[in-house]
């Protein structure tokens, strides 16, 4: 089954690449490289000794999309490109709904002109903001988004389910992500901030290799054990396989509209100074961080319930912290030539 993967060549993207063809399935990749390096085709290759189908383009243009579709004979499409820098798209909303709601847009229709049914979509925790009570479930009410990053997502999830209540023929699912960390254990793949990074993880990893001087933590004063955030650390290859879990589920529902959303997480939640402290021990170094003031717009404390995606799809994650931080950094190590 041809299966079109748009921002393939990013984090997520690549690692989902690698688990679509270990469960059999021919992935196809789409990504405009606007964050994402080339290298990351070389590393796909050296895993899966062979090269991906891999097209340069805009998602949202809207031929080119179709040649790709027609080309490779797709069957269903997983939906990852995306801008995702909360900060960014706080100064520059429209840059934003232009972009991750416009591309959505476009799959939308490129899926309807060729009678594609089926979607898998990165949609992201983001949509509960704060929620009351925790670990969240999938029914536990969206709340307004922090951001127009987190807006795209909640808006995107209406549009999909809008469309597919429509009885256009789609089967689509919103896998609502929590925190991806880690790298492939081949460390041939792996997080490729460009510039600053924003996340937790490839900041900790960079400050480590000695490209970041030090690490700030936003703030120990919160309401959680030991005063850091909490949030629900995922091994980006338990998240990528919840990818294939998801195009499986898909094909058992083809008789009638389908749409539904899963929490992809572990179902624990760990604070930021454990994330730091499991990172110093499985690596045996020393970090160079200091505690300063919150970050605005953080979320104090959230983690997922994942029994609905064990239930439904039959996936859990099953890799720990201890592995992802261990990955993490062998992959940064990599990267940094050290
Ligand atoms: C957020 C969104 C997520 C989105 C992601 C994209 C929520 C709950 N999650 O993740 O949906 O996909 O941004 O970037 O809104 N931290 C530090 N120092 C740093 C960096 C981070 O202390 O230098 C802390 C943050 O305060 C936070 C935790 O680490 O508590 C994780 O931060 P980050 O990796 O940026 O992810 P989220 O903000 O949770």
């Amino acid at each position: 089954m041809n299966i079109l993967v748009t921002g393939g060549a990013g984090f997520i993207g690549s690692h989902t690449v690698v688990e679509l063809i270990e469960a059999g399935y021919s992935p196809v990749i789409v990504d405009n490289l606007s964050n994402s390096d080339p290298s990351v085709l070389q590393g796909l290759k050296n895993i899966l000794g062979k090269d991906i189908p891999f097209y340069q383009e805009d998602c949202n243009d809207y031929v080119k999309m179709n040649k790709v579709v027609q080309r490779h004979n797709i069957e269903g499409i997983i939906h990852f490109a995306a801008f995702k820098a909360v900060g960014e798209s706080v100064a520059e909303p429209l840059k934003y709904y232009q972009n991750n709601i416009g591309s959505l847009l476009n799959v939308l229709n490129v899926m309807q002109a060729n009678g594609i049914r089926n979607l898998v979509f990165s949609s992201s925790c983001t949509v509960y903001g704060q929620a009351d009570v925790i670990p969240v479930t999938e029914n536990t009410p969206k709340k307004k988004a922090e951001s127009p990053y987190g807006n795209t997502k909640a808006i995107a999830e209406d549009i999909l389910e809008d469309t597919v209540k429509a009885g256009l023929g789609f089967g689509i699912i919103s896998l609502r992500y929590f925190n991806p960390v880690g790298a492939h254990p081949t460390a041939e793949i792996g997080e490729l901030p460009i510039g600053v990074p924003n996340n937790l993880v490839p900041y900790i990893t960079q400050t480590a290799a000695g490209v970041r001087e030090k690490l700030t933590v936003f703030g120990n004063d919160y309401d959680t054990p030991d005063g850091s955030n909490i949030r629900d650390f995922i091994h980006v290859v338990d998240l990528a396989k919840a990818h294939v879990s998801a195009l499986n589920l898909l094909q058992k529902h083809t008789d009638a509209p389908y749409y539904n959303v899963f929490n992809i997480g572990t179902g624990t939640g760990n604070t930021v100074l454990e994330v730091i402290d499991t990172f110093e021990k499985v690596n045996h170094l020393k970090l160079n961080y200091e505690i300063g003031p919150r970050r605005p717009g953080d979320v104090v404390k959230i983690y997922g319930d994942v029994e609905k995606a064990a239930m439904e799809m039959n996936w859990r994650a099953a890799k720990t912290l201890e592995e992802s931080m261990k990955d993490a950094w062998r992959w940064q190590k990599k990267i940094s030539n050290l």
